[in-house]
């Protein structure tokens, strides 16, 4: 909106009456009226941290674990400061935000930024476009992700509600995998050896493992709720390797949200939730003081043949109890456990995930793209690498473990990806060439082939402005076929279809749901299955898709789309900023 400076002929009633009219006016724009910019400060320091009796040094933003809940609106902007006091590399992630024209601010380590190295500083700035809803932050380097993660809420603009029942309250939940051990040495570990990692000894939720894991009753979440009240809890999977169910003893949920996009609200005992996803849940309460807790527990949807994490979170449900027993001790009262799908219900996992459609009405339509442009089928799964330690490997037959896409296992650069493509210095850092589909295509769910190796590269599909992508992701069954929750970088895409067995481009299309599919950021490609996705590419930058297991990207899981500039200048992406990170 232009704003006139007054000539200096004018008096100043006149000029009082026009800034009058300009506010008169302002009140009747909501997106210009209230958009605010929003400043926070991010230290990320060490801090010692005490669960399940042992106590370490931990990464953390501001001494906090989890890290500090971010709150804003739709449409405002985001200006994130983050200095780094530690030893380590970091940079931050914005997970699930567009990041319209501001590839820079995205985050992922020597994708669009290079990291922020000790002493040095980097301010984020992003604006929150047309996306509220609940979000999160983490790490995106190495496996800091694992201390380093916290809460993002997106608020609706002012004024305008929620499409569900006015909450009497908002609860987030994040879940995250607690390790005795320090995770970067975990996964340095691993990729030494070439062996599966340790995995962790806890799962939490709000950073608190709760009463059934040694010494930690008193570390647990308790969730403290009235009679016949309405809760939206705001439930976040910042695991690093394990999807979860989870469920509410005795307590339905409605699902209404999921990744920040209004969903069609249905009814649930129990979520499953991958790493990167999250979901929006209404809580009713029972309308009178029940005389009981109810326990809330996760634990984890395994499909893959390593070993993982069987260990169960709790934290409580507890109603505050009527005012005039004051004598009653919550200690008595008797406690209900829920109860979880079994450890490898896939069924479940298919049950639920064809529950979850967009909301699809008129103020907030699925503009699924209804044309293709250009369509991609990639593999998504496991393989080896020759051993490089000259010793035998810990992988199978004692090679390196290794993960692929359409059987190129990613390279990171020593460099951003982002900034060789603005600079025009892509030649040494990536090639172009990225494979629509497998090279050499196989029974991707039969038997495995004999030859597990892949082909190792940093290669980048190039993408013109507002091309309309389709892109099946097929899972492989080489050593083991396992369900990959893959996220997407700077766009949400809509999930079509999805099935077992291997996609068939001749008979599946005919079922894709172009109506109302889900939108998302993080989809589970379903153990040994596949999942079409369909987004437009209308935002110019780099960006990383990976599995968000993060195992399975440190083995290779990921590469990554360059979107070009578009003609018009809202097309392109902005210059970089002055504070960007060297390498
Ligand atoms: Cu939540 Cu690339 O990550
Ligand atoms: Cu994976």
């Amino acid at each position: 909106m232009g704003f006139l400076p007054f000539p200096p002929s004018t008096t100043p009633a006149f000029q009082r009456l026009c800034l009058f009219v300009l506010f008169i006016t302002l009140s009747f724009i909501p997106e210009h009226a209230f958009a605010a910019t929003r400043h926070y400060k991010f230290h990320i320091k060490l801090q010692n941290v005490t669960r399940l009796c042992h106590t370490k040094s931990i990464v953390t933003v501001n001494g906090q674990f989890p890290g500090p809940r971010i709150v804003g609106r739709e449409g405002d902007q985001l200006l994130i400061k983050v200095v780094n006091h530690v030893q380590n590399n970091i940079s931050i992630h914005w997970h699930g935000i567009r990041q319209l024209q501001t590839g820079w601010a995205d985050g992922p380590a020597y994708v669009t930024q290079c990291p922020i190295q000790t002493g040095q500083s980097y301010v984020y700035n992003f604006t929150i476009i047309g996306q509220r809803g609940t979000l999160f932050w983490h790490a995106h380097i190495s496996w800091l992700r694992s201390t380093v993660y916290g809460p993002l809420v997106i608020l609706p603009k002012l004024g305008v509600p929620y499409p569900f029942t006015k909450p009497y309250k908002e609860v987030p939940i994040i879940f995250g995998e607690w390790w005795n051990a320090d995770p970067e040495a975990v996964i340095a570990q691993a990729m030494h050896t070439g062996g599966g990692p340790n995995v962790s000894d806890a799962y939490t939720m709000n950073g608190l493992p709760g009463p059934l894991y040694n010494c930690s009753a008193k570390d647990t979440l308790k969730v403290k709720v009235k009679p016949g009240k309405t809760y939206l809890l705001r439930l976040i999977n910042a695991a690093l390797n394990d999807e979860l169910f989870f469920s509410i003893a005795n307590h339905t949920l409605q699902v209404v949200e999921a990744d920040a996009i209004y969903v069609k609200p249905f009814e649930t005992e129990t979520l499953l939730m991958a790493p990167g996803q999250t979901t929006n849940v209404l809580l009713k309460t029972k309308p009178h003081f029940p005389n009981a807790t109810f326990f809330m527990t996760a634990r984890p949807y395994v499909t893959g043949l390593g070993t993982f994490d069987n260990s169960t979170v709790a934290g409580i449900l507890e109603y505050e109890p009527p005012s005039h027993s004051t004598s009653l001790s919550i200690k008595k009262l008797q406690l209900f456990k829920p109860l979880l799908p079994a450890l490898n219900d896939t069924s479940f996992a298919t049950k639920f995930t064809n529950k979850l459609r967009s909301l699809a009405n008129a103020q907030f339509p699925a503009n699924v793209p209804q044309k293709v442009d250009k369509r991609f089928f990639f593999t998504v799964g496991l393989g080896t690498n020759p051993c490089q330690n000259n010793q035998t490997c810990q992988g199978p037959n004692g090679t390196m473990f290794a993960a692929s896409v359409n059987n190129i296992s990613f390279a990171l650069p020593n460099t951003a990806l982002l900034q060789a493509h603005y600079f025009g210095q892509s030649n040494e850092v990536y090639a172009p060439d990225f494979p629509s589909n497998p090279i050499f295509p196989f029974n991707y769910t039969g038997t495995p082939p004999n030859n597990t190796m892949v082909g190792n590269g940093t290669k980048l599909v190039v993408l013109p402005f507002n091309t309309s992508v389709e892109l099946v992701m097929q899972d492989t069954s080489i050593l083991g076929a396992e369900s990959h929750p893959l996220h997407l970088h700077g766009f949400n895409f809509f999930v079509v279809g999805q099935g077992f067995g291997n996609f068939d481009p001749n008979k599946d299309p005919a079922n894709f749901n172009l109506v109302d599919p889900i939108e998302r950021n993080t989809v589970g490609v379903p153990s040994g299955g596949w999942v079409a996705i369909r987004f437009l590419a209308d935002n110019p930058g780099v960006w990383f898709m990976h599995c968000h297991l993060e195992i399975h990207t440190s083995w290779g899981l990921k590469m990554g789309w360059l979107v070009l500039d578009g003609k018009l200048p809202n097309q392109k992406l902005l210059p970089p900023p002055a504070d960007l990170p060297k390498c």
